[in-house]
């Protein structure tokens, strides 16, 4: 597919739809690159840890001004083929049709650099970005407080950094099976060995893998507001349900937010002076067991977390689930069918209803249409953060 030598304008543009095809058959339009869409467009778009480059072609395609990309996989024959996800005669990883040399020629408002950020930095100057993201990146990071670093010296003045990070202190641990209760397979020897809070312990295979750190939460953060102004920090709590008396008396040393939150969005403002913090006590990697094991957090109040299972009602009287909740609402759905009863409640106020039926519509999330009218204020004024209970 790649030509050599001279090329047409002709040539170019129907390599560069040739790429846009495979790029977009490999799964790299994705909806995530979607939803992210207008916060990246026209921006300078810097990527660190986009594993090996052809997301480029969809944010750039998707209306990113340039973009930028670092990671030590930039160049080499392990490409992320996301369709593997869903067919699994497909591996995860082999060769794109299209080099690193292929995409940048394709594109002159890309370029990709293999490395760490903090050692290649000095090369990422390219189109001055003013975006930088890392998209379940920052779990990954041995050194984040470098990495933060160079993002804060290599972003322009007015720029934004924007990080979707996966917790360590979450109900299963980062990128482990069952992501959720609901998904959970309570006959799987493997998925019961890391529920519960069970990577927690030292002896857990989790624990030391040196691809994925465990760095606190309250430490991530303040290693972004150093450089950063916090704007955003979203968080996507799971299995509040699981956490019984024991659990949390077993791990009183880890707070109620850190446990809970199973992904954070991070969105922060460059700061013009990064502040007068330091990190000489800190151990972002592999903390030591009794890193910080003088807190006690059991007498935190669970209320603000029990927020699973948040729906609200459309104004044709469906029920949807909050995205903002992570779709948490979705896990109840998944497990009813026409007939089944729920009751929603809300502090004193709560309905039963009738499934009539779960509407599954393509591109969008799942929603139930009930059997019984819903009445007038639910569907108007009264509509959203209510929780459904099976
Ligand atoms: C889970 S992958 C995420 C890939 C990509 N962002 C995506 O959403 O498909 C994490 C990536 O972070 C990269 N990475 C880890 N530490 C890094 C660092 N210090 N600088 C740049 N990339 C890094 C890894 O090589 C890996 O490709």
């Amino acid at each position: 597919m790649p030509t050599s030598g001279m090329s047409t304008t002709n040539d170019v543009a129907a390599e560069r739809r040739a790429l846009i095809d495979a790029a977009r058959e490999w799964g790299y339009f994705s909806a995530g690159v979607a939803a992210k869409a207008p916060m990246f467009h026209g921006r300078r778009i810097l990527d660190v840890g986009m594993g090996a480059g052809p997301h480029a072609v969809a944010y750039v395609e998707s209306g990113a001004a340039s973009y930028v990309g670092v990671d030590p996989h930039v160049g080499s024959d392990k490409v992320r083929d996301f369709r593997s996800w869903s067919d699994p005669s497909i591996p995860d990883y082999h060769s794109f049709p299209f080099s690193v040399k292929d995409i940048e020629r394709l594109y002159p408002n890309v370029r990709l650099h293999s490395g760490l950020l903090e050692d290649v930095a000095h090369k990422a100057k390219e189109h001055r970005p003013n975006l930088a993201m890392l998209n379940a990146v920052t779990e990954h990071l041995r050194r984040p407080d470098l990495v933060f670093k160079a993002i804060w010296e290599l972003l322009d003045r007015d720029g934004v950094v924007w990080a979707d990070h996966h917790n360590y202190y979450s109900w299963t641990g980062h990128h482990q099976l069952p992501r959720n209760v609901a998904s959970w397979r309570r006959d799987n020897p493997a998925e019961n060995a890391v529920v519960d809070w069970k990577h927690l312990e030292p002896a857990h295979p989790s624990y030391n893998d040196p691809n994925f750190n465990r760095v606190r939460l309250e430490d991530l953060r303040l290693i972004v507001a150093k450089y950063f102004e916090i704007e955003g920090w979203r968080c996507s709590y799971e299995a509040v349900s699981r956490m019984t008396p024991e659990i949390r008396t077993k791990w009183r040393k880890y707070s109620l937010a850190e446990l809970l939150t199973q992904t954070v969005v991070i969105v922060g403002r460059r700061r013009d002076v990064p502040l007068d913090i330091d990190f000489k006590d800190r151990q972002f990697h592999h903390p030591d067991e009794s890193y910080q094991s003088d807190r006690d957090y059991l007498n935190e109040d669970m209320t603000p977390f029990d927020l699973d299972n948040r729906v609200f009602f459309s104004n044709t009287g469906e029920v949807g689930s909050h995205s903002t909740n992570n779709f948490a609402g979705l896990r109840v759905f998944d497990r009813l069918k026409a007939g089944d009863t729920i009751v929603v409640t809300k502090l004193r106020e709560r309905y039963t209803f009738t499934v009539a039926e779960v509407v599954r519509r393509e591109g969008a999330s799942a929603s139930l249409r009930l059997a019984e009218p819903v009445p007038e204020p639910l569907r108007t004024v009264n509509y959203s953060d209510w929780t459904i209970e099976v």
